[in-house]
């Protein structure tokens, strides 16, 4: 008999839509499975004002398919010059669930991040004030700083002080990687989360790099040694409660990865939900499936879970080796690989 499993609706706590003619592809990719996803908002330029986040909003619901329900929850990029009062109206609105702190050149989209971490301090009293959590990309940007070590330079430098200065502010540390991130998150409690990407479970630096470089599999923050990679599957697998779901679907043409600069982000959306199961399978802990993807992120923002479902189907699938969205051709991360697990419909 074939194996089902029915979990309560996921959602996505990172996710990356990107903006204009894409969102016609990716906005379904996600919203057909996910009931919510917390949207990243490194566009160019970046959401930095609720009126932009609104905008931006809008531009998703239109392409959200008939009879599909699906919440985008918007999120602020802040910025050296932010004012606390944007915040402040952004809580006002109900729309806005997150501020994104990327430190500037981090990452794709960064440029007009933070420049230093510990110059924002009125900020995260606003986000604490409002009740509004701060989620972070952890890393350092030094250029002396190896990119394997920017994580943990960013926990000892900058989320400690947060933290403590901080006590009621809720801090999620996105895609997490890294030994250190975990047994932060670990020792501070209710207020402090992870969200862990589908690449950074399954993967380390070996997949990226044994045998040729797999462009495919570049992402931020890189993908660590294999003790590292432990650690989070660890912490997933053991059901605790602050580490939830979070892809970090992040589309980039098939020719701008596989480039001699080749642009980083995995775009796992197409594939997410299956991604997951095959990997709390591979372990023997498809019970833990359902907490992570569905219950700890609602519980952690204070939402409440969904209540219809979705139905998954141990059965093997090949994960498509394309996409084409607006004539641009994507791969989807791991495209063409075969997995155990599929969507029901
Ligand atoms: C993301 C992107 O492409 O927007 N890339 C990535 O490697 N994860 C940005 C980010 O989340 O760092
Ligand atoms: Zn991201």
């Amino acid at each position: 008999m074939t194996q089902t499993l029915t979990i309560i609706r996921p959602d996505d706590w990172h996710l990356h839509l990107r903006d204009g003619e894409l969102l016609a592809g990716t906005v379904p990719a996600t919203a057909n499975v996910f009931g919510r996803a917390i949207i990243m908002p490194n566009l160019t330029p970046p959401v930095v004002n609720l009126a932009q986040a609104q905008a931006y909003r809008q531009r998703i619901m239109a392409q959200v398919p008939a009879g599909v329900e699906f919440e985008p929850l918007m999120v602020l990029y802040l910025t050296d010059n932010m004012q606390p009062q944007e915040i402040a109206d952004a809580a006002a609105s109900g729309i806005v669930y997150g501020a994104k702190l990327y430190p500037a050149g981090a990452t794709t989209n960064s440029d007009s991040g933070v420049s230093d971490p510990s110059k924002i301090f009125p900020l995260y009293e606003a986000l604490e004030k409002h009740g509004i959590p701060l989620l972070l990309h952890g890393e350092v940007t030094d250029s002396d700083i190896d990119i394997f070590d920017r994580e943990k330079y960013f926990i000892d430098r900058h989320l400690g002080v947060i933290r403590e200065q901080f006590p009621a502010l809720k801090i999620v540390f996105e895609h997490v990687t890294t030994k250190e991130g975990v047994d932060f998150v670990k020792a501070n409690g209710r207020l402090t989360a992870a969200t862990v990407t589908p690449q950074h479970l399954m993967l380390n630096r070996n997949d990226l790099l044994v045998g040729g470089v797999r462009p495919h599999h570049y992402c931020l923050p890189i993908l660590k040694r294999r003790e590292h990679q432990e650690a989070i599957q660890a912490a997933v697998l053991s059901g605790h409660t602050q580490f939830f779901l979070g892809t970090d679907s992040a589309p980039h043409a098939r020719n701008a990865k596989e480039a001699a600069c080749g642009c980083a982000g995995c775009y796992s959306a197409p594939a997410a939900l299956p991604l997951y199961a095959h990997f709390f399978d591979t372990h023997g802990a498809l019970d833990k499936l359902e907490a992570f993807a569905s219950q700890f992120g609602p519980a952690f923002y204070g939402l409440p879970e969904h209540n219809d479902t979705v139905t998954l189907i141990k059965k093997d699938w090949q994960i498509p080796a394309t996409q084409h969205i607006a004539g641009v051709e994507f791969t989807p991360w791991q495209g063409g690989e075969t997995i155990r697990w599929c969507l029901a419909d």
